[in-house]
């Protein structure tokens, strides 16, 4: 079926923390290529995303910064629009959650599945946090994953194996608000029946075969585990209040809200983008417009998400819409899998990142480099690595070497020898013509790659064009025939401009920034469509191009050595933090602890144990005898400086020989999270040799 118009959307990010590389490669850089790919096209589309600004992971972030939820979206909903504005995502809008526009889409559409009877409406016992005195839903619980094992997975997901979790399935569940083992306490919820969807939600799947594999192989990895109720509802204070009676303290579940977001962001384009069209009625709320993005039959949806949000675009908000009735589902989940960072998963909270406004920082004007490293690596069937070694060779040798090289020595040549006037081509040899018919195929081919959400494919091919063109010039060297055949130039110079031109026109959806200053370059009509590139003659003879500047720059060493060395200080600093938060050991009884019998102690004499970097033997007063110790300080304490100090001593540790020396008891130390030691001295001056520590 051929659509009339597409509506793609790229996943609501949280707003609780900036933009990185992950999210760009996973779903913002292959949706803005699409999206401008089908502008290019001259096809109706819209491109819709905004701030996912509901859910725990919003409470959580306004936890841990002391402010209020409210406070963070605020905060980040900014940020984020700007990163993705200064990287060139070219949303139609970037909205957010917390729009009037969206409690009140999302609020009725819950109310049309109340009304149709659609949610099974259920008491069940959920956990509790009796400390916290609040119910713990999604992330504010942890636990083992029933189906893979991993001890983090949250309340509501297992972010290693994408299973949708309920809290009650967890193994071992724990608060992460307190800590604490949580109780189980009744409360009334609102269920969506998926296991009674099933067959529905089966035969859509089923006739999505075309989705990539990722996509359709989980997919049907749940359906034939069997679909379960899931509750659409939370006992929580932020997010879109429980439209109904009786749901006091009540919001949507984040992933009901999030995906009418969509819907949200779509109404409110339409009430800024009054275009005569699509008309504002009397109350402000958006005209008619949106809804042939979303209720036409002949529109086709289309949502760019991780590999972690499958499952909710791909049954459950299909399962939504498909019960709401009058909406379209979703055409295709072109859904990516994961980038790592250097080898390692990138996170937020150990600092192990690329992020897009610090980036900008250090490589001023390069967004397209960027962007060109994250799309030919991306993580489009398998995880994949980003590392800075690899964009430095990717800019190096691929940017500037192969289609800044050509650009350059193109326009470069066309100034020098033609004034920058396009020449006339007076005969084509019989190399000309095949090059020019294998140049009028590209924008097919890469076009192909594209449709088929081969980002990876289609930039290569991008490639492949300008390196036609490298060795086109390379072949026939005008530098050295002008000397001896000046009309043949003035063939290859149009020729290379050819190729030149129409490079900017295929580049705009991979490397806007340089397709616009290319484009200017050649004072190219800013008009041209997608199959304009097929054409050869873009460039008329007597066309006067402007001047030329190099498209990309070459990355030094210093530049990559320095943000190598920053995840390095990165990496210390988060081995340093965990260590801070060793978690406590296992419980013991009171009984085994008063076993130990530690006391207060004094240092009479120190000297370092021979041959041995760490020890220190010590000889130490405990107020009821004099003993040796040997302790592994040497790297903290110089003997010198110790003697007279206050220790804690364990004193009935059974001795043990150390390096031949008799150890009699142990010396207790407080190790730092760079794991330096300091003794555990008493703070006030009157205590004695002896005295106990309980
Ligand atoms: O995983 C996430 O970051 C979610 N906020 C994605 C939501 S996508 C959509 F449903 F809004
Ligand atoms: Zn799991």
């Amino acid at each position: 079926m051929t659509f009339k118009r597409h509506t793609v959307t790229a996943a609501l990010p949280y707003a609780n923390g900036p933009v990185h590389i992950g999210h760009l490669a996973g779903c913002y850089l292959p949706a803005d290529i699409y999206v401008r790919y089908l502008r290019l096209k001259g096809e109706d589309v819209k491109f819709i995303c905004g701030s996912d600004e509901h859910g725990v992971p919003i409470t959580i972030k306004a936890k841990k910064e002391g402010i209020t939820p409210q406070q963070v979206v605020d905060k980040y909903h900014k940020l984020m629009g700007d990163a993705f504005k200064d990287f060139g995502i070219s949303f139609d809008i970037y909205s957010r959650t917390s729009s009037k526009t969206h409690h009140e889409t999302a609020s009725e559409f819950f109310k049309k599945l109340y009304d149709k009877g659609v949610f099974k409406e259920e008491v069940t016992e959920q956990y509790f946090d009796e400390k916290a005195n609040q119910f713990l839903a999604d992330r504010y619980i942890v636990g083992t994953c029933p189906k893979c094992g991993n001890e983090n997975a949250y309340g509501d997901q297992c972010e290693k194996c994408g299973s949708t979790l309920n809290a009650t399935d967890l193994i071992n569940p724990k608060s992460t608000l307190s800590g604490e083992k949580p109780v189980l306490k009744k409360t009334k919820n609102w269920f969506l029946p998926l296991d009674k969807m099933q067959p529905q939600i089966e035969a859509y799947i089923d006739s999505h075969k075309e989705w990539k594999s990722n996509v359709f192989g989980q997919c049907k990895s749940w359906l034939n585990a069997g679909l379960q109720p899931r509750a659409m509802t939370r006992d929580l204070d932020w997010g879109v209040k429980v439209p109904v009676d009786g749901a006091d303290g009540k919001v949507l579940y984040v992933w009901f809200d999030a995906p009418i977001g969509y819907i949200s962001a779509t109404k409110e384009l339409f009430m800024q983008h009054n275009d005569g069209i699509n008309t504002l009625s009397p109350e402000g709320r958006a005209g008619e417009g949106w809804e042939k993005y979303w209720r036409d039959k002949e529109s086709r949806l289309v949502h760019f998400i991780g590999k972690d949000n499958i499952v909710f675009h791909c049954i459950i908000f299909p399962a939504m819409l498909m019960a709401e009735g009058s909406f379209i589902v979703p055409d295709n989940v072109p859904a990516n899998e994961f980038l790592n960072l250097e080898g390692d998963k990138i996170s937020t909270s150990r600092n192990w990142a690329v992020w897009l406004h610090e980036y900008l920082l250090e490589f001023k004007d390069k967004q397209d480099t960027l962007r060109y490293t994250l799309c030919s690596n991306a993580p489009e069937t398998k995880d994949n690595d980003f590392t800075w070694k690899d964009f430095q060779a990717k800019n190096n040798n691929e940017l500037v070497a192969i289609l800044g090289n050509f650009v350059n020595r193109t326009l470069v040549l066309t100034h020098k020898y033609y004034n920058g006037k396009v020449p006339e081509t007076l005969e084509y040899t019989k190399s000309d013509i095949l090059l020019l018919e294998e140049i009028s195929k590209f924008p097919d081919k890469i076009a192909a790659s594209i449709e088929q959400y081969r980002f990876r494919e289609a930039l290569s091919e991008l490639m492949n064009l300008a390196r036609s063109g490298n060795k086109y010039l390379a072949d026939n060297e005008p530098w050295t025939l002008i000397k001896t055949d000046e009309k043949r130039v003035q063939t290859i110079m149009n020729i290379s401009l050819q190729i030149a031109a129409n490079l900017a026109v295929v580049m705009e959806p991979f490397l806007p920034f340089t397709s616009k200053r290319l484009g200017g370059m050649l004072n190219l009509n800013p008009s041209l469509k997608w199959n304009d590139a097929k054409r050869t003659d873009l460039l008329l003879a007597g066309h006067q191009i402007n001047a030329a500047s190099l498209l990309f720059e070459k990355i030094e060493d210093e530049a990559i050595s320095a943000q190598v060395q920053k995840l390095a200080d990165s990496k210390k600093a988060n081995e340093a933090a965990g260590k801070a938060i060793e978690p406590s050991k296992a419980e013991t009884s009171f009984d085994d602890f008063s076993k130990m019998d530690i006391r207060v102690g004094t240092i009479l004499e120190a000297e370092r144990v021979p041959k041995t970097d760490k020890l220190l033997k010590l000889l130490i007063d405990t107020g009821f005898d004099t003993r040796t110790v040997v302790s592994g300080i040497a790297a903290y304490y110089k003997p010198e400086d110790i003697i007279g100090q206050q220790v804690s001593i364990l004193v009935n540790l059974a001795p043990r020989k150390i390096k031949g020396i008799e150890s009699k008891g142990m010396i207790l130390m407080a190790e730092n999270s760079a794991g330096e030691l300091s003794f555990v001295s008493p703070l006030k001056p009157n205590v004695n040799n002896g005295s106990g520590i309980k």
